[in-house]
């Protein structure tokens, strides 16, 4: 009953326990009990209840969370989310703290954690879509339903720290520490960079992003699209794009890996297998079942292609437009 009471008197005298809070900082912390003074119920410990309190939440303001929470303001008055607090775009304007944290009124009477939203509390569904709905219509965003990160819980906040500051705290940037961010969880995909022939990932010279969108793709694998749903490959291999007047179906269809080894590989060209004659001839061959990826196109060369010889080995030689031509429909030229 008393709670009650005092709740109700507490909702309309919010601003100016804000302002008293003011004046009483600058460590509100261990000041928790001015709050039971400015309200009839003087014997409860608000600060050690685990019980969220009843009254409904309102809006307090960016200021008052920074009267108490003076670094986190400070670093976020650098960070993009202050343009949540200057525009009118998102209506958090002058409220950007609780835009994530969700409306403040009742913290600030109890000082305590259960009385305020705390995204990296929530499960990574809840975490998200606080995020999205500000960031949804996003191209960066677009797909990250489909995408494993999000069937596998790993939230907004396992890759971007809202309260860093500095170049690399809210996203990060630099070629070196996007990669530490993704080889952290990726360690298999780490060794894998490791192989004789590889792109130069651990180099940092490029970076796990410029092939996977982190937020996810339409594409299997997270894959990056250039433009429309390219493969991000063409961002940097211009010259495989096409179109070409006569295709190689699994450049199209299946994409660069069912040739390539894209993070790194034993074998030359980040080929999947030793030779390019078993690559061909995974799909090429005159093969009663389909072969160990499960495909069963393509053609089988003509007799004359004596696979004993050594002469035959090395199929590109003369099928040297592997990726498509322009000219040649047996890929000669
Ligand atoms: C009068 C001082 C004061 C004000 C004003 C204040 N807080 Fe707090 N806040 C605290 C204290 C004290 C704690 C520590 C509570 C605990 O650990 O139990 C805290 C903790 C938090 C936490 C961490 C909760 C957790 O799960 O650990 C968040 C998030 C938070 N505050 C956000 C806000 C926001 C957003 C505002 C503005 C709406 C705000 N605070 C205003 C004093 C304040
Ligand atoms: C874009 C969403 C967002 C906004 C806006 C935001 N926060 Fe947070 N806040 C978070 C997330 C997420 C966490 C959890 C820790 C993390 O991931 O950095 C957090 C954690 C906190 C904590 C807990 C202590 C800590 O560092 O973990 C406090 C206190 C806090 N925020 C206060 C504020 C204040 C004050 C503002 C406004 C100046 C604010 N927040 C604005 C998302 C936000
Ligand atoms: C109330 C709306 C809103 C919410 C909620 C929100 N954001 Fe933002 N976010 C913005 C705005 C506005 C910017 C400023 C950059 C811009 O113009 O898009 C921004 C910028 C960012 C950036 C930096 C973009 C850049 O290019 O530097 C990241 C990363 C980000 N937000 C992540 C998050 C995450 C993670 C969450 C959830 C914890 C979140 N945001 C919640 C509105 C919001
Ligand atoms: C697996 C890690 C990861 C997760 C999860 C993640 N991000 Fe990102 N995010 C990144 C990286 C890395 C970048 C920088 C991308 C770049 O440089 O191309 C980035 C960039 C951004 C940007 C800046 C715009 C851009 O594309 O450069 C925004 C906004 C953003 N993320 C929002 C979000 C939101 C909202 C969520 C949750 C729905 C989220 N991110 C989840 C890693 C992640
Ligand atoms: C917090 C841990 C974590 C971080 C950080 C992280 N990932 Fe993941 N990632 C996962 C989990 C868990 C899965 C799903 C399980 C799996 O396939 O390994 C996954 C899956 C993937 C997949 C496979 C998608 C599929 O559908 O097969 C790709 C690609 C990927 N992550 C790329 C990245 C990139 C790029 C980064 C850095 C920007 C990154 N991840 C950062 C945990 C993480
Ligand atoms: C040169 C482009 C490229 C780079 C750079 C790259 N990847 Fe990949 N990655 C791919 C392709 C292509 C696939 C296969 C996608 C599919 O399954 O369709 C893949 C698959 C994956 C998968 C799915 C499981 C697997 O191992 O096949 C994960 C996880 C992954 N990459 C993580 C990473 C991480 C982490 C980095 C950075 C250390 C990275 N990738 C760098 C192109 C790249
Ligand atoms: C950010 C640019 C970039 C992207 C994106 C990229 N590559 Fe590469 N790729 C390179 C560079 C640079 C080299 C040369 C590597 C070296 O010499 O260290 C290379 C080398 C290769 C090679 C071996 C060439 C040789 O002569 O040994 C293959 C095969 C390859 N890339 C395939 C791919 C595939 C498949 C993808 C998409 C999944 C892809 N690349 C995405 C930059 C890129
Ligand atoms: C049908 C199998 C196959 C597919 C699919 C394939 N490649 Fe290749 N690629 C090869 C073979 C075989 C070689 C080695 C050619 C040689 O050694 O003469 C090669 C060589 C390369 C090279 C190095 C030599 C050069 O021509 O620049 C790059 C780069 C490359 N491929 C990129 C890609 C990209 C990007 C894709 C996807 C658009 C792709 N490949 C799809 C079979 C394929
Ligand atoms: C992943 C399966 C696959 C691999 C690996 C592959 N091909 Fe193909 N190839 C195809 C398919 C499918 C076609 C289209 C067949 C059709 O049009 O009926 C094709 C078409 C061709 C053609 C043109 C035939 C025609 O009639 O259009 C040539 C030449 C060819 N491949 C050579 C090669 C060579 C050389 C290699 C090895 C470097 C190779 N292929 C690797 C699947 C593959
Ligand atoms: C000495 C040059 C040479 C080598 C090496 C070579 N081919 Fe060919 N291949 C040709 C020529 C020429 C044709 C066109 C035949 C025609 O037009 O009747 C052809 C045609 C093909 C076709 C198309 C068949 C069709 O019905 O359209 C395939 C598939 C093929 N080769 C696969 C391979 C594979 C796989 C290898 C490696 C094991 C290979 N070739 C090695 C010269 C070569």
């Amino acid at each position: 009953m008393k709670r009650y009471a005092r709740a109700a008197v507490v909702a309309r005298l919010v601003t100016q326990i804000a302002i008293l809070f003011a004046a009483l900082l600058p460590c509100a912390a261990q000041q928790a009990p001015a709050a039971s003074t400015a309200a009839p119920a003087a014997t409860t410990k608000p600060a050690a209840k685990a019980v969220p309190l009843a009254t409904p939440a309102t809006f307090v303001g960016s200021e008052t969370c920074g009267t108490c929470h003076e670094d986190i303001a400070r670093a976020f008055a650098m960070s993009p989310h202050e343009a949540v607090d200057t525009g009118d775009k998102h209506g958090f304007k002058g409220n950007a703290c609780e835009s994530c944290h969700g409306p403040g009124s009742n913290h600030i009477q109890s000082l305590s954690a259960v009385d305020i939203r705390n995204p990296a509390t929530l499960s990574p569904a809840e975490t998200d879509k606080t995020c999205l709905t500000c960031h949804r219509n996003q191209p960066t965003t677009a797909g990250r339903l489909e995408a494993s990160h999000a069937r596998n819980a790993i939230a907004c906040t396992s890759c971007h720290s809202i309260h860093a500051h500095g170049p690399d705290g809210l996203v990060v940037r630099k070629f070196a520490e996007v990669n530490t961010l993704c080889e952290s969880c990726h360690i298999d995909v780490k060794a894998s960079f490791a192989e004789p022939f590889k792109h130069r990932v651990p180099e940092n010279a490029m970076t796990c992003v410029d092939c996977h969108n982190p937020h996810g793709s339409f594409k299997p694998g997270l894959m990056r699209m250039a433009s429309a749903s390219e493969p991000g490959c063409f961002k940097c291999h211009g010259d495989k794009r096409g179109p070409f007047t006569f295709e190689h179906a699994p450049v199209r269809e299946e994409g660069c890996q069912s040739c390539h080894m894209p993070h790194g590989s034993q074998n030359a060209k980040m080929l999947i297998r030793q030779e390019v004659r078993l690559v061909c001839l995974e799909c090429h061959a005159n093969l009663p079942v389909p072969n160990t990826r499960g495909i069963v196109t393509g053609v089988v060369p003509p007799a004359f292609h004596d696979l004993t010889s050594p002469r035959f080995r090395n199929c590109t030689i003369c099928h040297q437009k592997i990726h498509g031509s322009h000219i040649d429909r047996n890929l000669l030229r």
